[in-house]
């Protein structure tokens, strides 16, 4: 894995550069799914972004909860910087493994996460170990990946070798499919889908973003020595969407699961 916390699309300049692309692709869906959530339980006090990358997702937050004070959490010390650049002091940002418990901060109202259980080994386990950190009416809300489907073979490829590289390590491409709604104490508030779509050049700028953090990936893997040409194949096709300006879609099918403590 290329980040030493073990995440496989690794936290360089180019990593970092490509969530702002990710963000202006899942945003709209989730500010969708925030505001569902700022009508049932209105603003926070407290609100957290768990695996908050370069901040994006921490400040949807904090602006579509209105939320009087929300924390970024992410393991990566170059991501954390460059989130906290231009805070203010309702927002915080703090380096922490999501593999390790417990979170270093109790009593949240909102705990919120896009795209990170994908990244973590048993995703059940960590909703379990986050559940207890919520205050009482608090609501654990999660937004992961179920399906992914491409009608352009070098996305379509990409996306396979994303899951299969992501499976080498225990990860899931598609964790969102196998969430439990079940995570005692907690009800299920929200367990629903949506799609989040992307034009095959967008996406391929994207996924081309990707490459050399999951070349470092391949490359510490044991055998990883054909994911790794994998990989390296891909760079070609991706740059003739894009120079090409080829016609095709990617479609996201996120689980929008909200589950909440009495
Ligand atoms: C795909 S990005 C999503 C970022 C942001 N949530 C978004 O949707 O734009 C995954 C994020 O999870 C972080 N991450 C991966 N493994 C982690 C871990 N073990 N602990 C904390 N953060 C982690 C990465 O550093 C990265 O910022």
């Amino acid at each position: 894995m290329s980040a030493d916390y073990g995440y496989a699309f690794g936290d360089d300049e180019a990593a970092r550069r490509r969530l702002e692309l990710v963000d202006a692709v899942f945003s709209p869906t989730s500010r969708t799914f925030l505001a569902q959530l700022g009508e049932r339980y209105g603003a926070p006090q407290l609100a957290v972004d768990l695996g908050c990358g370069i901040g994006r997702t921490t400040r949807m937050l904090h602006e579509a909860t209105g939320a009087e004070r929300t924390v970024g959490l992410d393991a990566s010390g170059d991501a954390i910087h460059e989130a906290s650049r231009h805070t203010t002091g309702s927002l915080e940002f703090l380096t922490h493994d999501l593999s390790e418990d417990p979170l270093p901060i109790a009593h949240v109202d909102v705990l919120y996460g896009r795209l990170v259980l994908t990244h973590l080994a048993e995703p059940a386990a960590r909703l379990q170990a986050w559940s207890e950190h919520l205050a009482a009416g608090g609501v654990l809300a999660v937004e992961e990946i179920a399906a992914t489907d491409a009608d352009h073979p070098a996305l379509a490829d990409h996306l396979g070798v994303v899951a299969d590289l992501l499976a080498a390590s225990g990860r899931d491409l598609h964790a969102g499919a196998r969430l439990p709604s079940e995570v005692p104490p907690l009800r299920v508030a929200v367990d629903t889908t949506a799609e989040v779509r992307a034009d095959a050049p967008t996406a391929a700028r994207m996924f081309r973003m990707n490459l050399p953090g999951l070349a470092r990936s391949a490359g510490t893997l044991d055998d990883g020595g054909a994911l790794l040409a994998r990989v390296q194949a891909l760079d070609a096709p991706l740059g003739a969407v894009v120079e090409r300006d080829e016609a095709g879609t990617v479609t996201w099918t996120l689980r929008h699961l909200a589950l909440e403590r009495a």
